[in-house]
């Protein structure tokens, strides 16, 4: 078996330098986490950023390069770095969530990471994995082929752009998180972001924020990289008088689906080229959040406008042509995102496991967690009646390896494979630190159900799994229904992804093979969501051989012996 590897890796190899690609490099990063005074709307706030830059450094590399990520922590807070979408291959020690898989590196100290970026091109990024943090510790990582641009299974961009939608919000995020564990859920941010810009719909005293400005040249394709890095909402992205060509989702490429409008949640990544092929002139990039219909609680409209400049020797500042604004969808109108996310397929046929071993079924909704009715601030967010609540004193992970889950984890429960009733709306709860046990290789399918009815909160709901990449089968609006339902799926070419978006008022359905030993973390990625319940581990077992068994942590490994853990208790 080693020895047959080796050989298809030699060919691989050798393969690849006919072809003129480079060999696997080693790419080498210093994170300096620090506080920095940031000035926007008449205030001076203080946020957690990493190089003094917000969005933080991009991250290029190409498939198979080893990254190593040395972590120096000067701000006052714990806190991870987790790599989202990479897969981590028998390296769950490496991925990052907080409390999931180490203890948060705590002030002044320092952690490295160490991950290779195998079988995935596109666009993935990292952020901070405890509570709120990642509102401003987030960077793009862009992942490119091996054997050069010329192997992009599109047509060549000229240029390459990460645009980072972001939110600015003006208050202590670690206060923050602080809050929603106490079940407040009132704070919305000031802006969306586009990296890192508030735009000139935003303004205080007459100071009218700076716009992201994308200077084109008439003619040329430009790949942006869009990374969705704010912390709830999904974004309807549009350019006015352009068109989108969605090339690739989450690392993995889709069949180019033409759009003028991308929907992008929390989590998620879009790479689409786009051809400035207007008149000359500026057009508004517009990024507006979307918002659930009430009874879910209303946001503020959040709106960032960035420009696409097609003179930029004029210096776009003092340039007075006026500036086409694109029509947006209505903010409360769900279905631009069920549209787009259905018409996306993966490039290649894929192959789908057909038999399924594990059959999950998740409702997703609130609860009570209080032990009489009338209490102040009861509601928490629940999966099959569970709120998840990390674990206080160890790594899940760690306490894996260890083998002593059960008695180092306070409140440790199993997920149910299905809800215990299937009605939805507000009942009481309560609290675990909730994990779902599957075999090595096991084929996992999951079906995400929201709310259906319109009388109840209901929410998109961005799914994520750690450690793994998905096909997403089908999704559908109101209850889903096992026999007409399947029935449907889309076994050939599903999109591969590592976030679900689940539909307001329906069902999503997800299936992939558990090849990774570790425990992974599966959550909505709103953080609200996430940091009130809506979460699990998911525990993958070891196999049977040494090359499916979770080697031992690394030496530096941040274990939480002798230290005051969660940034929540400091
Ligand atoms: Cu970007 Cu656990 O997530």
């Amino acid at each position: 078996m080693a020895a047959s590897v080796g050989v298809v890796f030699f060919l691989l190899a050798a393969a690849l330098a006919a072809a003129g690609s480079s060999e696997a490099a080693l790419v080498e990063h210093t994170f300096v986490v620090s506080q920095m005074k940031m000035h926007h709307l008449c205030n001076d706030t203080l946020v957690t950023v990493v190089n003094g830059q917000l969005p933080g450094p991009a991250i290029e590399v190409t498939e198979g390069d080893s990254l190593v990520v040395h972590v120096i922590n000067k701000s006052p807070s714990g806190l991870t770095i987790h790599w989202h979408g990479v897969k981590q291959l028998l390296n769950c020690w490496a991925d990052g969530p907080g409390m999931i898989t180490q203890c948060p590196i705590q002030p002044n100290k320092n952690f490295t990471y160490r991950f290779n970026v195998v079988g995935q091109e596109g666009t993935l990024w990292w952020h901070a994995h405890v509570g709120f943090l990642r509102a401003t510790i987030h960077g793009a990582l862009i992942i490119r082929p091996r054997s050069g641009p010329n192997s992009y299974p599109f047509p060549k961009p000229d240029k390459e752009i990460p645009i980072v939608i972001g939110e600015w919000w003006d208050v202590d995020l670690v206060h923050l998180e602080n809050r929603v564990e106490n079940r407040i859920y009132e704070d919305w941010p000031l802006s969306p972001t586009i990296n890192g810009m508030l735009g000139d719909l935003s303004n205080c005293s007459g100071v009218i924020e700076d716009n992201y400005i994308l200077n084109v040249e008439r003619g040329k394709t430009y790949l942006l990289r869009i990374v969705h890095a704010a912390v709830h909402e999904e974004y309807n992205l549009k350019i006015a008088g352009h068109k989108f060509t969605v090339v690739a989702v989450d690392a993995n490429y889709v069949k180019p689906y033409t759009t003028d409008t991308i929907v992008i949640a929390s989590g998620e990544t879009v790479d689409a080229l786009v051809v400035a092929d207007a008149p000359p002139g500026r057009y508004y990039m517009v990024a507006q959040a979307v918002q659930s219909p009430e009874p879910s609680p209303q946001i503020p409209i959040l709106v960032s406008r960035g420009i696409v400049s097609y003179n930029p020797s004029k210096g776009s500042g003092d340039d007075d042509t006026p500036i086409v604004a694109p029509e947006l969808p209505d903010q409360h109108d769900a279905t631009p995102s069920f549209y787009f996310r259905g018409n996306l397929t993966s490039l290649l046929p894929q192959p789908v496991p057909l038999n399924v071993d594990e059959h999950i079924l998740i409702a997703i909704d609130v609860g009570d967690i209080c032990l009489y009715a009338g209490s102040p601030n009861c509601m928490v967010s629940k999966l099959n009646n569970i709120s998840f609540e990390l674990p206080t004193t160890t790594s899940l992970l760690q306490a894996h390896y260890y083998n002593n889950m059960s008695s180092s984890v306070n409140r440790l429960q199993e997920l149910p494979r299905r809800p215990p009733v299937v009605e939805f709306g507000h009942s009481p709860t309560s609290k675990a630190t909730v994990v779902r046990r599957v075999r090595h290789n096991a084929t996992v399918e999951i079906v995400f159900q929201n709310p259906y009815s319109s009388d109840l909160i209901s929410n998109t709901n961005p799914m994520h799994l750690h450690g793994h990449d998905f096909f997403i089968l089908g999704q559908g609006l109101g209850r889903y229904d096992a026999v007409r339902d399947a029935q449907a799926y889309n076994l050939v070419d599903p999109p591969a992804r590592s976030t679900a978006l689940v539909p307001i008022y329906g069902w999503m359905a997800i299936r992939f093979v558990a090849n990774n030993p570790g425990v992974w973390f599966l959550h909505c990625h709103m953080e609200k969501h996430v940091s009130s319940g809506m979460a699990l581990a998911l525990v993958v077992e070891n196999g049977h051989t040494l090359e499916t068994t979770l080697p031992p942590p690394p030496a530096d490994y941040t274990s939480c012996d002798n230290q005051n853990s969660r940034v929540a208790d400091e």
